[in-house]
Formats: C-alpha cells, structure tokens, sequence
C-alpha cells in the first residue's frame, strides 16, 4: 500500500494551479446518460473517483475515450445500454447512485446498488429515492440493489426536499431534464457543482431556471444536444490550499478558481491573520506568524462553511493562540481525524458533534492513518507543519479527490514523497 513520507516543517511559497472539480464532474458524468450523441468534458482531474465513474458509464454500455494530456474526455453512447450499476463499482463512491436519475429518466429502468455507509456516516440515499417516487419511479430492494422503474414516463411534480441533499438535488435536476411537464424543486442544495452541473444541461438545451434561492424549475425537453463543456475548478482543493498558506506562514498565488465561490472559508481565513488579495480567478494569501482562534466554526450547507474544508481548518486552529470550536452538523462521524492529530500533538477533545481545540500546538511528525478523503489531507497539512518526520498510510483515500498532491506540494516546498 502507497504512503507519504513528509519532512516539516516548511513553509510554502510559489505557484499553485487548481485542478478541475471533482463533485461538479461525478453528477455531469452520470447525466452523460440522457443523451443520444457524444459529449465532450474538459478539465476533469484525474482522480480515482473519476475512472470509478467512468467504469461505471462503461459498464452501462458508455464509450469512453480520454486525452489524458489535453484532458478532454468524450462519451459516446452505445446502442446498447445496459442497466444495472453493480455494488463493486457504487461500494467504492457514493455518487454512483447518481446514475439512478438518469437511467430512470433516458431508460425507464434500472437496477442500481444501494451504496453502503461510508466512515464518515450512514448517508442514506431516501430523499433520493422518495422524490423520484413523487415523478413516478415505482421501487423495491432487494439484496442491496434498488429495483427501479417507470411505466412510461417520469412525470414533473413539486418536489420539496425536506433535507437539503447535494446529491439528491443533482438526481433530481438530471432526471427532471428528461421528464413530462415541468418540475419544480424547493430546498435545493445549492452548491457550486450543482450550478455548473446546471450549466451544463442548459448549455444541452435543457429548460433550468433558478427561480428563488434554493428552488429550480425544469421543464422537461424531448432530447438533449451533443455539447463540449469545460468543468469549473474544484473549491475543495483550493480551500486546502488556502490553509496550506496560511498555516505554513506560508505565501501562495492560487490559480485557476474563482474566489467568490468561497466567500466564507476566506473571511474566516482573514480572521485568523492571513493577508489575502482577490483577482478574477487568483488568489494570493499570505500567512501570518500568528494564528488567531476563531470562536465557532459551524459546517452547514453552501453558501456557509463546508463540512469537506473542516479537516483541514481544524488543523490550523491547532496552530492558532487560543482556544476554538467547531460544530460538524452535515455528517455524524466526521471527526476521524482529531485521533490522529492529537498523535502528532494536538489537544482537542470532541463532544457529540463539537470538537474544542486547544490551540497553541506545536506538531511533531509521527506516523498516521487515512481515514477519510478530507481527513487524509488534513493529515498532510499537519505533517507538512510539523516537526520532523511523519508517515501517512492509507493514502488511497487522497487518490480518490486530489489530483497530483504530492507534486503540486512539492513544488511549493513541501518535503513529500509517496513510496510503495
Ligand atoms: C456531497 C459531496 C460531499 C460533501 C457533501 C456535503 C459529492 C460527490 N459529494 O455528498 O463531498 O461532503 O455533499 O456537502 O458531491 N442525506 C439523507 N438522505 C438522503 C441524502 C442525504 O439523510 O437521501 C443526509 C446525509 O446523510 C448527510 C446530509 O444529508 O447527513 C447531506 O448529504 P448530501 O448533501 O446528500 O451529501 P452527498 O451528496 O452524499
């Protein structure tokens, strides 16, 4: 099994280019099965869960071809589509389930694997299965597969999420593309990727509007037209990097991300004592020597602080002078980090879904585990900080969502290699 040896501490400096999205990619890969013609994606990374996806599409019957250099990937559609989305590839990422949508809506049938629970929390798929129920998606499970189908076709209806889900908002969106008469969705999430991912059905010629903040109106459309389409990059990865600066008193030009798109995460940054300048898609932060706490850090859907950047933000609180909270409120596990981190020498005790960190550590290398995507990078940024020599394990984890870490760290200053 792969690992990263990190040498800290060091501070970070230079160039960074952000890679494409991945949750923005997943959902419009899975909607590449409403159409008839190729579709060509630009600017996807090249990530595990990616190919996973891609397997997937294949092994409904999608032709998949990549230009890894040019990152441009095309799907072309098979006459013959198959059906089922089998448990190895959906066990792997959750956001297989993502298919059900489209298979239902373009095929009228599917057998799709429910996803199990993940370490981070049980994540049941019900809002998903539910709302497709109210357009007419007749259902069983049984053995672990969702049995799924629709007598002739799915019907548009008000649609209230009573959670606000990301990926039951993107099912929805993708299905409703295809269905009869108009649906209208409340309670939508309304992240960044679940706009691009409408950008991209509209640019196919699918009738979205966003017509108050978290409700979208679909009007179903017979077909959708063979497009190209450049995906935007990924918020999580340029949040990482942000905190790679400022904890690191580090100093670096993030490209290629829009920096509205993360409002929040960089006004708390400015709280802490980082500078931070804003271009169209550039952001230069630096790091101060100290770090201030922050009160309370509460994890709540988009437009406020994402559950997927509280890994990572709650190692730099470790570094800061006093003491800071946070509340993880979208998932019920996701503190599998903090073990880790009190091991290279952070104090934070948890309690239910608040972890309270001491601050004012000084981290010392040691050798970890990966848990989680986001908490295996979080490790990184602590190692990266720390003193002397650390050893992550399990870093297939990070393979799932982070294109190229190592060498984009590397070339900032980091210390870190990735040995078999
Ligand atoms: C997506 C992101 C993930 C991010 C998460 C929250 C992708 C591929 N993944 O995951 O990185 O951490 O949003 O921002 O984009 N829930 C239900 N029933 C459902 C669906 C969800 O109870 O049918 C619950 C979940 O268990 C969770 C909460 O709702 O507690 C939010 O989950 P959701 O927004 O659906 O997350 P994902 O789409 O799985």
């Amino acid at each position: 099994m792969e690992k990263f040896i990190v040498q800290g501490p060091c501070r970070l400096k230079g160039s960074v280019e952000i890679s494409g999205s991945k949750n923005a990619s997943l959902p419009i890969l899975a909607a590449t099965l409403l159409f008839d013609d190729v579709v060509e994606l630009k600017n996807l990374p090249n990530v595990k869960d990616i190919y996973t996806m891609l397997s997937l599409l294949e092994s409904l019957g999608s032709k998949v071809k990549i230009n890894k250099q040019k990152k441009i990937i095309k799907i072309y559609k098979s006459k013959k589509i198959k059906t089922f989305a089998s448990y190895n590839l959906v066990k792997t990422m959750r956001a297989g389930i993502l298919v059900l949508g489209p298979l239902i809506a373009k095929y009228k049938q599917a057998i799709t694997s429910l996803p199990g629970g993940c370490s981070i929390g049980a994540r049941p798929v019900n809002h998903h299965l539910n709302s497709l129920k109210k357009m007419g998606m007749k259902y069983f499970i049984k053995k672990g597969y969702i049995h799924a189908k629709v007598d002739k076709t799915l019907t548009g209806n008000l649609i209230r999420l009573p959670k606000i889900s990301v990926g039951a908002t993107e099912n929805l969106i993708i299905a409703s593309c295809l269905a009869k008469g108009k649906t209208i969705i409340k309670n939508c999430a309304i992240e960044p990727e679940i706009k691009d991912l409408s950008n991209f059905l509209i640019k196919a010629g699918a009738k979205i509007r966003w017509i108050g903040k978290r409700t979208v109106e679909i009007i179903g459309v017979k077909s959708l037209r063979s497009i190209s389409y450049n995906v935007m990059g990924d918020r999580i990865e340029c949040g990482t990097f942000c905190v790679a600066a400022a904890l690191t008193e580090g100093n670096l030009k993030i490209k290629g991300f829009n920096p509205k798109l993360i409002n929040t995460e960089l006004n708390i940054l400015k709280q802490t004592g980082a500078k931070i300048q804003l271009k169209k898609d550039e952001i230069n932060i630096k790091g101060n020597n100290i770090i201030k706490n922050i009160k309370h850090i509460k994890t709540k859907e988009y437009p406020a602080f994402p559950t997927d950047l509280q890994a990572a933000f709650m190692v730099l609180l470790c570094k800061a002078k006093g003491r800071s909270i946070i509340s993880e409120n979208i998932f019920e596990n996701r503190f599998m980090h903090v073990a880790e981190l009190r091991r290279l020498g952070a104090k934070i005790n948890t309690k239910k879904n608040k972890a309270f960190i001491e601050g004012n550590t000084k981290f010392e290398g040691a050798e970890l585990m990966s848990s989680d995507l986001r908490a295996s990078v979080a490790l990184v940024l602590a190692a990266v900080t720390a003193k002397g020599k650390s050893i992550i394990n399990r870093i297939y984890h990070l393979d799932r969502g982070y294109e190229n870490l190592e060498k984009k760290l590397s070339k900032i200053g980091a210390k870190i290699k990735r040995i078999s």
